[in-house]
């Protein structure tokens, strides 16, 4: 029947398998697989029901997002979920594992669904800035109703079989609960499978027939109310840069004011159009740029290292929680501190981080009780010299990193893996001091290790594969997104957030305040803006950075001391009570301060610069120049290997709006060669941060974009 879809006709029941692995996506070798499998269903005189089952993992995830944008091919998802629909013999979508999307989509259009309790369903195309656009808006309501419908599209979010199944979304289920929450097994698909044929079977004997979606209208009685809820959620989605949620209401509402067939139609040019928003583009990117970044080049057929213990060096912040991700993750965990006192510290930090994961109702005690049994506290290193991995998550001091690598090399066992969690510091020159250059790699941790998905491998110039196999083997495990990063001060989130700090900081000096850039950044979809966010985690950080590469610095190059007069003033943000903002009890999250402001003023009359006029627009556009420009230089150095990459960074590590892609994706949507020119126009003002790369010139040079390296 086609290589992704079989077919298969056993005691009155035919069955046609989704077989298109890893996830089932709904391409069109599938598309055309299972119309024909539909056909051949409905022709052949011996099948009286249908059963559509996935092979694998699941159901189906839905339309192959990789398809987006190529050139539509026959037939479309709609028309086929048409045909399902109006098929003359009763038709059951059996799911398991996962049914997302047009997945869903599919089992709306059949007659009846069954699914296993272990599995899950959901309508999540607005994470990707699109809406179901396969009778999703349309037969969901009539299904479970407005709110529900409305609850499932404009959220994204998947719902456990159960609850699916009382809100009316499924009709059946089967399996037991044991296993519930595990991934799709192969004892999970039997089950599933001899359940949907029981089931077909049963609506056989009872004479029950095929059951259009379409033509339930139960819900939807009671048009007031219908229309409240989408009135309700249409206002919720304004503001929303992208126009999917609002699609969805007015796609919902067109469910009870249309014929079905206009009604259909009618989603299919909001699809259409969300499909065609920049939001999309940037949300779709986002998407495959996160499964990208796992693929680290070079390790094909390398075999990680076993990791199961893991010893931490350092309980501070970072310390723990790296070693609360690490317990999550199910490993052995040693935490070492200098003495009792400061190891008693460490704990604290890592129960405190439990506790508001209790209190928030997140883990219940005998999961912690589990969690923290598998760790151990000590007030020396000689209990890390037999784990498998060491952390290094001691303060940013080179010295200091260097006398433990020294001390790591030596003791830890033969075949251990020593990594460090350095933010900026030279990965190849702590190798060197282990002594065991081979062995040793960067795991940079995103803050709060806990939570944050971003985790930058560092490669050193001698880490072996199977030792960087074993980081993303990690990452995996930990839940986290790898990206693979070369040595580099700062490897690559945080230099393009020192380009786009450096921006703002030029800005600061000409005439704009904190303020301003602040809201125009926020304007821009950021959470906060830069100088929130110094306040946030304090001056002094990046202030010792500047200190340590002061040495360094091209005398020529433009350097704005803002920031170094602010530290000198005691001004370090929220822990300060002062930073570019003043915080008070009354005011715990920072008011404008006319002492900053006087500050600057002062600086720019010391320096002869006379503040001129900064708009709003300027000052998001010469930050996200910065970000490019800098991305660009990780490229050309091979310290990034990937401009995706350096998206997931900005996404995952500093908050960039993930309905904007990234930095490289917003050069690709602007055009590389109106990048180019206005990064060209600023060069003069100062070349270190606006110079564009040569990787810039070939890729205009060649007519091709940054995807074009993404591979
Ligand atoms: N299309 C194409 N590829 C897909 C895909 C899809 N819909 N969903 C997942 N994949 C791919 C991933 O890119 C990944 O590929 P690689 O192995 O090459 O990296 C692989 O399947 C496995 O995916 P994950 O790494 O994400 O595996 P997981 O087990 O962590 O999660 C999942 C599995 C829950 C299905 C998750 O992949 C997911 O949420 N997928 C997206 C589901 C989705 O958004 N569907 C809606 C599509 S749009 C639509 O259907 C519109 C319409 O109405 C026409």
């Amino acid at each position: 029947m086609g290589e992704t879809v079989s077919f298969d006709v056993a005691d009155g029941i035919a069955l046609i398998t989704l077989d298109n692995p890893p996830v089932n996506a709904l391409g069109a070798a599938m598309r055309q697989g299972l119309e024909r499998a539909m056909r051949a269903a409905t022709a052949h005189p011996a099948a009286q029901a249908v059963v559509i089952i996935g092979a694998g993992r699941g159901f189906s995830a839905g339309a192959d997002i990789a398809e987006f944008g190529q050139p539509a091919q026959a037939p479309a998802l709609p028309d086929l979920c048409n045909l399902i629909e109006a098929c003359p013999k009763p038709v059951i979508a059996a799911i398991h594992g996962v049914a997302l999307g047009g997945g869903y989509e599919l089992a709306l259009a059949a007659h009846y669904r069954v699914a296993h309790v272990a599995a899950r369903i959901g309508l999540p195309e607005v994470t990707l800035g699109i809406i179901p656009g396969a009778g999703g808006t349309q037969r969901t309501p009539r299904l479970a109703g407005p709110v529900v419908a409305l609850e499932l599209m404009t959220k994204g979010l998947p719902l456990p079989a159960r609850r699916a199944a009382d809100l009316g979304l499924l009709d059946h289920l089967v399996g037991s609960a044991e296993g519930e929450g595990d991934s799709a097994g192969q004892g999970e698909a039997d089950a599933l499978r001899a359940g949907a044929i029981a089931y077909a079977k049963d609506l056989l004997a009872k004479g029950r027939g095929p059951r259009p979606t379409r033509q339930i209208t139960g819900r939807m009685g009671d048009v007031l109310a219908y229309e409240t809820a989408v009135e309700r959620f249409r206002e919720r989605a304004r503001g929303n840069p992208s126009p999917a949620p609002g699609k969805i209401a007015d796609c919902v509402e067109a469910a009870l004011l249309l014929p079905p067939d206009a009604a259909m139609s009618f989603e299919r040019t909001a699809f259409e159009d969300c499909l065609a928003s920049p939001a999309s583009a940037g949300l779709r990117h986002a998407f495959m740029a996160e499964r990208r970044a796992a693929k680290f080049p070079g390790l094909a057929g390398i075999t990680p290292r076993p990791v199961q213990t893991i010893g931490i060096a350092g309980g501070g912040m970072m310390g723990a929680g790296i070693a609360v991700a690490c317990l999550d993750a199910g490993f052995k965990v040693t935490v070492s501190e200098v003495n009792a006192l400061e190891m008693g510290h460490a704990e604290d930090r890592i129960v405190a981080i439990y506790g508001r994961a209790l209190s928030r109702g997140k883990l219940d005690e005998a999961a912690l009780t589990g969690r923290l049994s598998r760790l151990t506290m000590c007030d020396s290193l000689s209990p890390l010299v037999d784990s498998d991995l060491v952390i290094e998550a001691i303060s940013e001091d080179m010295t200091a990193k260097s006398d433990l690598f020294a001390i790591l090399g030596e003791a830890v066992r033969p075949g251990a893996i020593l990594a460090t969690n350095t933010s900026y510091l030279d990965v190849n020159a702590l190798a060197r001091q282990s002594g065991r250059l081979a062995d040793v790699i960067g795991l940079h941790f995103f803050s709060p290790a806990h939570r944050q998905r971003l985790l930058e491998v560092v490669v050193a110039d001698h880490s072996a594969p199977e030792v960087v196999a074993s980081a993303v083997a990690l990452a995996r495990k930990l839940g986290k997104i790898p990206i693979r990063s070369g040595v580099s001060d700062g490897f690559i989130a945080n230099r393009v957030l020192s380009a786009y700090r450096t921006a703002a900081d030029h800005l600061l000096e000409e005439g704009a305040t904190p303020y301003q850039i602040d809201a125009a950044m926020r304007d821009f979809g950021f959470a906060m803006g830069p100088y929130q966010v110094l306040d946030m985690v304090g001056l002094d950080i990046s202030w010792a950075r500047r200190k340590r590469l002061e040495a360094s610095r091209d005398p020529a190059e433009r350097y704005v001391a803002i920031g170094d007069l602010m530290c000198r003033a005691g001004r370090l943000g929220q822990k300060a009570g002062r930073g570019y903002y003043r915080y008070t009890r009354s005011a715990p999250r920072g008011v404008e301060d006319p002492a900053l402001l006087a500050l600057i003023e002062s600086y720019r009359a010391e320096h002869g610069i006379t503040a001129r006029h900064v708009t709003g627009d300027e000052i998001s556009r010469r930050c996200l120049l910065a970000m490019i420009a800098e991305g660009a230089r990780l490229l050309d150095e091979g310290v990034a290997q990937r401009p995706s990459d350096i998206d997931v960074a900005m996404l995952h590590g500093f908050g960039f709006p993930r309905w904007r892609g990234g930095p490289m994706k917003q050069a690709d949507l602007q055009g590389l060669l109106q990048v180019h020119n206005a990064l060209v126009k600023l060069t003069p003002e100062a070349p270190f941060l606006w110079q564009p790369s040569p990787i810039l010139k070939e890729l205009i040079k060649n007519g091709e974009r940054f995807d074009t390296l993404n591979g």
